[in-house]
This record gives C-alpha cells, structure tokens and sequence, in this order.
C-alpha cells in the first residue's frame, strides 16, 4: 500500500513533539524518591489556590460546552490590560495561536523569519504551512539578534517572530531596541512577539510587548497562562492583535477552543495580582542562586529574564543523565552544547545547586 499518496507532501520533514520521560521512567533512572522535574519550564507550584476554587465551582457544568467566544475571560483581559475586547484572543494554550496566526497568514511560497534556537512551535507551524522558515542566531546575550532579523526579511517574508524573554536561553530583547526595530519593520511583515514568560522579567531595560501595541500595526503579542500562573495542564493562552486579525483567527480556530475550567482558571488567576507577586519573588530569588551557583563553578550561562537558565556544559547528553539520577530533570540541547536548567521552588533549587556542585565542584 503506497500511504504517501494520501498525506500532504508538506508533513514529510516535520518531527512529532518529543515528550520528555514520564514519571515512571524516571523514576526506573532517579537513585533518589523526589524528582524535580524542571525540564518543561512549568512552575513548580500549584495553580494560584484562586484559580482552584474557581474550578471547583464550575466541575458540575462540564456536560455543556465551553463559552465558544471566552466572553468572561476576554473581558477580564481586556480591563486587566486597558484594551478593547476586539483585540484581543484566546486559545488551547499560545501554542495554538502560534498555529492558527500561521494557518491564517502564512502559504506555499511566503516565509516567517525567526531567532534560533527558540521555540520548536515556529517552525512546524511554517511547515505545516508549507511556508519557508528562516532560522536566525540569536544575539551574544542570548536574545534575539533584531537586526539579523530585518536583514532575514524580504519581499515573501509575511512573519517575524521575536520571542522574548527567549526559550530556551532566557534573554531578553531591550525595550529601546524593539522600538526601534518595530520603527523599521516594512509593513507587508507582521510582527509576532511572544511573551511567554514576560512575568518573570526583572530587569527595567527589558522590553514589555504589549506598550507597543496600538491595536492597528500588523503587531501581534502572544501570553500564556501555562508558566507563571501554573495552568499549563489545562492549555490556556492569550493573545493581542488588530480586529481584522483576531476575526481571522476566529474563522480559523475551533469552534470551542478554550475549554470551560481553562476560562475560569484564566480569569481568577488573574485577579490575583498578590500571588502573582510572590511567584515573581521567588523566581527572581531562585534564578539569581541558581546563576550563582554556576558563577561559582566557573560554568558559563545566560543571564536570564525566565523560570530557567541556559547553562553551557562540556556534554550537555553526560550531564543529563547524572542529574537524572540525583532526581533533578532539565532539557538537554546537545547540539548547542548546553542545558535548559528550570527554576524549582526553593527545595528544587537546592537540590539542582547540590547536583551541579557534585558534578562541577573541585
Ligand atoms: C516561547 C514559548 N511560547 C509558547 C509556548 C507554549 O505555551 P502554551 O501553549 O502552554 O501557552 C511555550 C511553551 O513552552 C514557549 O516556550
């Protein structure tokens, strides 16, 4: 049977998502019985207790569909944010709206041009298209080169995206240097900048997005509830673009994308601008023992503005697995020649500074 004549040509290069190991298989590795897992850039706390209790009041209503529009949530963002409700969209995580803004603008003979490496979403949402991807090396500072970006672009060019604070190296593009890029951006290319893990920023210089969204330019900005506010088992993400985009995507996204606990999870979560606080803390505190740590050893690393840290090792495959069995998972980049170490809580972060010093320390 020749199966190849029934699938697009366009899926034959793309790679299936590799999951990392499960529970059990680590636990066959780990010499220890608490495993950190640290390797999906997730928080390592539970969802925000608001957002629990507001699940709890809305079990009895999964036998009907979602709000098919995520009317509440839409609101709640549009009045945390200050912008109009018609700019703005949600999905099954921002992995969707990284889909679906490729779906809907990019084609057979267009390109999107992005840093590298980043988010592995960018490029099978180009394949997916059939579109061309063009892969740019990121900035010294582990950021997106801005200008390396625009010299990708040209006339086919119909998406750029920025991701920043970026994964998996964790810098962060200034503030200044977006305007100024944005200044530049020709107006046929539109301009998506994702912002996963914007809450974790610290640094003043740092870029915020959203400032530099009128709601006109073809600027789009991508957030999710999947990292700081700990839902991303339940797939929940936002995003901010012109009307006329966001009622594209609606055309092209399922018809109940969001699914019910996700819109009310979303919504008390943020409200709650308290526990955001403390999480940020912690994070901020467990990044800076974590940097150093490495500084301490002598191992070079990324700065970062994330819940993780790039850190250069000399076998990033080696050291995988001997943190593995002292229980601690991060995600190994071999071929960058480094780890994407995430930030525990302040247990996790002990236990991943002991291993690194077992491993590291003279
Ligand atoms: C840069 C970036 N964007 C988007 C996502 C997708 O997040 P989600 O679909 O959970 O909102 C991730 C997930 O790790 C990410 O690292």
């Amino acid at each position: 049977m020749n199966w190849s004549r029934f699938f697009r040509e366009e899926l034959e290069p793309i790679q299936a998502y590799q999951p990392g190991l499960r529970e059990e298989q680590i636990r066959e590795i780990a010499l220890v019985d608490t495993i950190h897992k640290l390797s999906s850039n997730e928080s390592p706390l539970p969802p925000f207790p608001a957002a629990l209790a507001a699940m709890q009041g809305h079990l009895l209503e999964l036998n009907e569909y979602p709000d098919g529009s995520s009317h509440h949530l839409t609101q709640q963002i549009s009045w945390h944010y200050g912008i109009p409700s018609e700019q703005i969209v949600v999905g099954n995580g921002s992995n969707e709206l990284i889909n679906l803004v490729a779906q809907t603008c990019l084609k057979p003979g267009s390109n999107v041009v992005y840093g590298w490496p980043s988010f592995i979403v960018y490029r099978s949402s180009a394949q997916l298209a059939g579109a061309e991807y063009r892969e740019v090396p990121l900035a010294a500072d582990g950021a997106a080169d801005l200008d390396a970006l625009l010299d990708a672009v040209d006339g086919r060019t119909k998406m750029l995206v920025v991701c920043t604070p970026n994964n998996p190296t964790g810098g962060a593009v200034g503030a200044d240097a977006l305007e100024g890029f944005l200044a530049k951006i020709p107006p046929h290319v539109l301009v998506v900048v994702d912002a996963a893990y914007e809450e974790f920023i610290d640094d003043g210089r740092a870029a915020r997005p959203l400032t530099h969204f009128d709601g006109q330019r073809p600027y789009v900005v991508l957030r999710t509830f999947s990292k700081i506010y700990a839902l991303a088992g339940l797939r929940c993400g936002y995003g901010f673009a012109p009307p006329i985009l966001v009622e594209m995507l609606n055309k092209v996204r399922e018809p109940f994308n969001v699914n019910t606990l996700a819109q009310v999870a979303g919504l008390a979560s943020l409200e709650d601008t308290g526990e955001l606080g403390r999480r940020h803390a912690l994070n901020v505190k467990g990044r800076q023992r974590l940097q150093a740590c490495f500084e301490r050893l002598g191992l070079h690393y990324v700065p970062s503005q994330a819940n993780f840290v790039w850190v250069e090792v000399p076998d990033a495959a080696t050291t995988f697995d001997e943190l593995l069995k002292k229980g601690v998972i991060v995600r190994p980049f071999p071929k960058d020649g480094g780890l994407r170490v995430g930030i525990g809580d302040d247990e996790g972060v002990g236990t991943t500074i002991a291993a690194f010093q077992e491993l590291f320390g003279i």
